[in-house]
């Protein structure tokens, strides 16, 4: 439905850019329900945010909370929700912030359609890959307790599939590393991707 649909032309993203003194990207972290992808992606944001460097966090609770309460867990839905974050994220890279988007994000082709919106240049994969048991063992939501005695159902992990990604920028197993270890990993992966042309 894109008939009779005139985009303006606005200031550019290098005006944008220009004005921050940095580049936009995504940061995309993928990994199971307590696997440590928003609590990464806070530390990421207060140390960017020490530096100088203007970020925003998208987060599946806070974005299922508001413009995606209508949607639930089905594949289906599940595309629709990182279609709608894609979109929305690739406004926020576009105007020059580092953009942390925190999804499950369980499939691959629901991960190469964000890559495909945002675009393969603004797009870094972070995988968290603490093993499910460690999720579950953390069970900060008290979710996995709920989805094992089937009070949630497609709960990822447990009645629903999370595919690994076959080749992110980078992984971060949580139950090894340190929070500030991790946050060095992703830091040095935003700041490598910014110096280069
Ligand atoms: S995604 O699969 O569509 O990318 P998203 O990251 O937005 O998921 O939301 C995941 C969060 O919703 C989980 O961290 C958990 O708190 C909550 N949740 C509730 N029900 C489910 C479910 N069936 N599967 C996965 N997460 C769920």
């Amino acid at each position: 439905m894109t008939e009779n649909i005139y985009p303006i032309s606005m200031m550019t993203r290098a005006d944008k850019e220009q004005l921050l003194g940095q580049r936009g990207v995504m940061v995309w972290f993928t990994g199971l329900s307590g696997s440590g992808k928003s609590t990464v992606a806070l530390s990421v944001e207060r140390e960017l945010h020490r530096r100088g460097i203007l970020c925003r966090i998208l987060d599946g609770d806070n974005i299922r909370a508001g413009i995606n309460n209508n949607l639930g867990f089905s594949a289906e839905d599940r595309r629709e929700n990182i279609r709608r974050i894609a979109e929305v994220g690739k406004l926020f890279v576009q105007t020059g912030i580092v953009t942390l988007a925190c999804f499950v994000s369980p499939t691959e082709d629901i991960r190469s359609l964000a890559r495909q919106i945002i675009g393969a240049d603004d797009f870094l994969e972070v995988f968290v890959s603490t093993p499910i048991e460690e999720c579950e063992r953390r069970d900060v939501k008290g979710l996995y307790a709920r989805a094992r005695r089937g009070e949630v159902k497609d709960f990822t992990g447990v009645s629903a599939p999370f595919e690994a990604p076959s080749n992110p920028s980078l992984s971060i197993d949580t139950s090894r590393l340190s929070l500030e270890e991790s946050t060095q990993r992703v830091v040095d992966l935003i700041t490598a991707h910014n110096t280069k042309e």
